[in-house]
């Protein structure tokens, strides 16, 4: 595939390397195009040593092959990282001042902007509005993460991490390379935490961050599916051809689960799913006792979602999958926990990986061990969320 990756001048220009590299190794034909000012944080000898490419900046560079509009009408898919508050204007607005901007303009591809810039900035009433108009036209623009920023600060506008915005921009166009043994499947995957509410203002929850649901979601939908995405709490953008529904508590994901199931091939339950909730929602605010006494929360059971549709199919034939979070503990490892739960929830394929500080939620990266429905181990994958997702699929396409 042809890709165009546009650098703007961010601190985060130096992340966009990282975005380059990972286009490159799957196999694309990237073309860097840094805006004059990126230039002041990464110099052009990096992006053309590293795409093996011109990287230009002008229009008036290597005029006669007319660069500006050629680069943007032979893209598959353009992709700028970081994307500024500048760069985001000038978009909106239509100018062409500039190579990249005018490759956006001729572009007739998938456009996806992944910002990068202070909290107030993408904040500002004026962002706001031409993100909204961007988009309104088709534009792919993420939301930025949150966490630290250009110095100390920290704060929401941090550019998304480079596996994600590649995952994002990828699945805009399908993976042309991505075998297509999913192709004409349904598949359902819940992904993110669920929240039990005690009170209007409270929950209890978890620390899932839903990358891994959101990368079987990606994946899936490049190898061929049509894709129904459960989302519980999620905030990274969700893949753009995936049919979403929004949940928060355990009773509302398993009513949306359940739903979209009775017509899946494939279930995926990726989702952290609280095995507790309050006995109770208390109506109002749980306030402080007058005699300092603090208060006792009674817990019940939920319903196990992926349980009961392993007892009771929803569909002849469909496959389902679980994850286990697992901690090892004195009394077993986690690969021990993971093979009694394979046993006892029923699911065709459970995928087992050790979570705790820094492993697991949120991350960028996974390990983990697919189990039978005996416990015994299928493949084991280390990697980004994307590729433990790929590993995952052939898991199930070798129990076809
Ligand atoms: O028992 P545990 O929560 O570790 O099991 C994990 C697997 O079971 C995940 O696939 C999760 O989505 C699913 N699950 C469920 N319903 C629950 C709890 C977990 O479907 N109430």
């Amino acid at each position: 595939m042809r890709i165009i990756l546009g650098v703007a001048g961010g601190i985060a220009a130096y992340k966009a390397a990282l975005v380059l590299r990972l286009l490159t190794e799957a196999g694309h034909d990237v073309r860097v195009i840094p805006t004059h000012a990126s230039l002041e944080f990464i110099g052009r000898a990096t992006w053309e040593a590293l795409s093996g490419q011109p990287a230009p900046s002008d229009i008036f560079e290597d005029v006669p092959h007319v660069p500006h509009v050629a680069l943007g009408k032979g893209a598959d898919l353009v992709v700028v990282a970081p994307a500024t508050a500048d760069l985001i204007s000038r978009a909106a607005t239509g100018r062409a001042d500039d190579l990249l901007t005018a490759t956006l303009l001729t572009a007739r591809c998938p456009v996806l902007l992944a910002p990068a810039m202070h909290t107030e900035m993408w904040e500002h009433p004026a962002t706001r509005s031409n993100v909204a108009t961007l988009r309104s036209r088709g534009v792919h623009v993420l939301e930025p993460a949150s966490g630290r920023l250009t110095g100390a600060d920290t704060g929401r506008g941090r550019l998304p991490e480079p596996e994600d915005i590649v995952a994002a921009a990828l699945a805009l166009v399908g993976d042309p390379d991505a075998p297509q043994d999913l192709a004409g499947q349904h598949v359902v995957i819940s992904a993110g935490g669920t929240r039990e509410p005690l009170d209007p203002v409270r929950f209890l929850g978890n620390r899932s961050s839903g990358r891994q649901g959101f990368a079987l979601a990606e994946t899936a939908l490049a190898r061929g599916a049509r894709v129904t995405l459960v989302a519980a709490n999620v905030t990274l953008p969700p893949p753009a051809r995936a049919d979403l529904v929004a949940v928060e508590t355990t009773a509302e994901l398993r009513d949306a689960v359940r739903a979209a199931a009775k017509d899946a091939d494939v279930v995926v339950m990726a989702a952290a799913v609280a095995d507790f909730r309050p006995a109770t929602t208390a109506e109002t605010k749980i306030k402080k006792r007058a005699d300092g006494s603090a208060p006792v929360l009674e817990l019940v059971e939920t319903p196990d979602i992926l349980a009961e549709l392993a007892a009771q199919r929803l569909r002849a034939g469909q496959l389902l999958v679980g994850f286990a979070a697992e901690t090892g503990d004195c009394d077993a490892s986690v690969l021990e926990h993971g093979r009694a739960k394979a046993r006892r929830k029923g699911a065709d394929l459970l995928v087992v990986n050790a979570v705790g500080t820094g492993r697991g939620f949120g991350t960028a990266d996974n390990a983990v061990t697919i189990l039978d429905v005996h416990g015994e181990a299928v493949a084991n994958a280390a990697g980004s969320k994307a590729s433990v997702a790929h590993a995952v699929w052939d898991a199930v396409a070798n129990l076809r």
